[in-house]
């Protein structure tokens, strides 16, 4: 089954076409962070106007890689949720209108989910269940991720997300947006030692988290001065030290409780480097096995938009339940993972 996904939810327009035979056949993407940097965070109608400017283009793109046309396609996939209102409306209008002129089934989408199905783009893909580290700019969650559809939360941020913990701290550094990959930049430049920050419910027995204390501390050192790009760079690692130790440390007490033994990690933030080191290193320690998306699609893109709408509407064609073309859509700026339903419905 050959399904073109469509993601608009926030500031990346993705474009893809997943197979569930052959893979990933050919995909497009626009991110919007040169448009939203000089405001310092996404601007929700600009972001609205461009994915509407840039959407059938890159549809175009990511069929002519994947040497298709419209009418070889069996379903279309959008996202329709969680996210920015006006962004979901985008990719939802065209999404369903594309099924409906093209007679071929629609889907919406979970955007958490296309994430934590993102892993299964790589080659070596982990089996289901697994426990999940979701990490993005709105969620740090862990999940236990017993089939498609049936996500259990185990931990949940009770403030900040870790995204928005890496987003804010590189802010009051005086980095640019989205602020993740920047600080990580220059904390690769970082001595450590240097800046002790809090590890905020390190050693709480729950698997929760919280960061927005993290953030007060690092307003309170960049208050009291920082000398020179040296010591920037030394206070951006002892952010990322903090952020990454307290995820890895939960991600381990995770897995070890579910029995699992198997961690897959997801979101934006897994793109992080020492976030990856460390897990790679617990695994090896504690004798799990650990998978990540490939690089590239670990934040937002089309292709896990792709991915988890053919997974769902080829499960859907087997129980001979597909839908027929849409008539209508909708959109959920706001939905929790765990009212997400399996394919059987239950
Ligand atoms: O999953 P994502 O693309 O969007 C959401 O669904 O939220 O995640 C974006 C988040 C941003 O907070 C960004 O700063 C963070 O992921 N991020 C990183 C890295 N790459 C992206 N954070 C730390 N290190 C990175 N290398
Ligand atoms: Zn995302």
């Amino acid at each position: 089954m050959r399904v073109l996904g469509i993601e608009s939810s926030c500031d990346e327009t993705g474009l893809a076409v997943y197979c569930t035979e052959r893979g990933l056949l050919g995909q497009a993407l626009h991110s919007q962070v040169d448009m939203h940097e000089r405001y310092g965070g996404v601007v929700p109608e600009l972001a609205s106007r461009d994915h509407i400017r840039r959407v059938m283009p890159l549809a175009r793109q990511a069929l002519a890689e994947s040497g298709l046309a419209p009418a070889d396609l069996d379903g279309i996939a959008w996202t329709e949720g969680p996210g920015l209102a006006g962004a979901l409306l985008v990719g939802a209008a065209v999404g369903a209108t594309l099924a409906w002129a093209l007679g071929r089934p629609g889907i919406g989408v979970h955007h958490l989910e296309g994430h934590l199905l993102s892993p299964l783009l790589a080659s070596d893909q982990p089996p289901m269940p697994f426990t999940a580290l979701l990490v993005s700019g709105g969620h740090t969650q862990l999940l236990a991720v017993e089939e498609i559809g049936r996500y259990r939360l185990l931990g949940d941020t009770l403030d900040d997300a870790a995204g928005e913990a890496f987003d804010k701290s590189a802010k009051l550094l005086g980095l640019g947006y989205p602020g993740g990959p920047a600080l990580s930049r220059l904390a690769a430049q970082g001595k450590p030692g240097r800046f002790k920050l809090p590890r905020p419910m390190l050693h709480d027995a729950g698997l929760d988290f919280s960061f927005s204390g993290l953030k007060t501390a690092v307003r309170t050192q960049v208050a009291r001065g920082l000398p020179d790009e040296s010591a920037r760079a030394a206070l951006a690692l002892e952010v990322e030290t903090a952020i990454t130790e307290v995820l890895a440390a939960k991600a381990v007490r995770a897995v070890r409780e579910s029995g699992h033994g198997r961690l897959v990690v997801a979101g934006g933030v897994s793109a992080n480097r020492q976030l990856r080191e460390r897990l790679i290193q617990a695994a090896e320690r504690e004798r799990f096995r650990v998978w990540f998306p490939p690089p590239a699609l670990c934040t937002d893109n089309g292709a896990m938009i792709a991915l988890a709408g053919a997974l769902r509407l080829d499960a859907m064609a087997r129980a001979g339940c597909l839908p027929s073309a849409p008539r209508n859509f909708r959109v959920r700026p706001r939905w929790p993972l765990e009212e997400l339903e399996t394919i059987a419905g239950r």
